[in-house]
C-alpha cells in the first residue's frame, strides 16, 4: 500500500518546491490520482500547529510533540485514506525533516524522536500501543544543496520564518542529518544534485520516479 507514499525533503531554499507541481502533474498524466500535501500540515488541525512550531520560540522537545502531534493528525486523516483509495501521496516533508531539522539542526535526542515515530507511524500506536510496521514512504526525493547555496538562493526572498532565520551552520548540521537517515535506509532514498538548473533537476525527479515504476519509460 505504502508504495505510493512519496516524500520530498530538503534543507530551505533547496527548490523542491518548484517540483512538487511539475511531479504531480507528470504522476496525473500517467494516470495517477494525486494526494498532495505538506508537512507539518495538511490538515485543519495541523496548519495550526504549523503556525505555532514556525513562528513561535519554544524547545526542541515542545517543537518535535507539536510535530508528531501534527503528523499523527495527518496520517490518520489524509494519508491513509489517500493510499487505501489507491492514491499517491506527494508529501512535502515527512519525518526525515524531524531527524534532520530537530535531530540534526537541534541536536534533539535522536532516540526520543525515534520512539515518537513509532508511537505516530504506526496502526497499534493509534491506539495507544506503538508496534507493527511503520508508516514510512516507500521513496524520499532529498533535494541535497550546499547550505551555502541555499542561503545565497534564499537571501532578500521574503520574510524567513523561525528556521529560515537560522545561520549557515544550523543548516550544515540539517544536511547531516539527512545524510544520517539516507545512510539508514538507502533504498528508499534518492538523492537528488539539487545545485543543478531547473531542467536538469526536474530529469533527476522523473528519474527517480520512473525507477521506481510510478512513471513509464
Ligand atoms: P517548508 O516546508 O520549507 O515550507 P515553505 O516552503 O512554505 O517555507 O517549511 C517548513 C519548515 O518547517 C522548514 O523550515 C522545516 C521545518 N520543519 C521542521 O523543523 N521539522 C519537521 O519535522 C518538518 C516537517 C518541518
Amino acid at each position: 500500500m505504502n508504495r505510493l507514499f512519496i516524500s520530498v525533503e530538503g534543507i530551505d531554499g533547496a527548490g523542491k518546491s518548484s517540483h512538487i507541481d511539475a511531479m504531480a502533474a507528470a504522476l496525473r498524466a500517467a494516470g495517477h490520482v494525486v494526494c498532495v500535501t505538506r508537512e507539518p500540515g495538511g490538515t485543519p488541525l495541523a496548519e495550526q500547529l504549523r503556525q505555532m512550531v514556525l513562528h513561535t520560540p519554544m524547545d526542541a522537545l515542545t517543537e518535535s510533540l507539536l510535530i508528531f502531534a501534527a503528523r499523527r493528525d495527518h496520517i490518520s486523516r489524509v494519508i491513509q485514506p489517500a493510499l487505501a483509495r489507491g492514491d499517491v501521496v506527494l508529501c512535502d516533508r515527512f519525518t526525515d525533516a524531524t531527524f534532520a531539522y530537530q535531530g540534526g539542526g537541534h541536536g534533539f535526542d535522536l532516540d526520543v524522536l525515534g520512539t515518537l515515530e513509532r508511537w505516530v507511524q504506526t496502526q497499534q500506536g493509534q491506539d495507544g500501543q506503538a508496534g507493527g510496521a511503520l508508516m514510512q514512504p516507500a521513496l524520499t526525493l532529498w533535494f541535497d544543496l550546499p547550505a551555502q547555496v541555499a542561503a545565497q538562493r534564499l537571501c532578500g526572498a521574503r520574510v524567513p520564518d523561525k528556521f529560515e532565520a537560522q545561520p549557515q551552520a544550523f543548516f550544515e548540521k540539517v544536511i547531516a542529518g539527512y545524510a544520517r537517515r539516507a545512510a539508514l535506509e538507502p533504498q528508499r532514498f534518492a538523492r537528488i544534485h539539487a545545485d543543478q538548473t531547473p531542467e536538469a533537476v526536474r530529469a533527476e525527479v522523473l528519474a527517480a520516479l520512473r525507477n521506481r515504476g510510478l512513471l513509464s519509460a
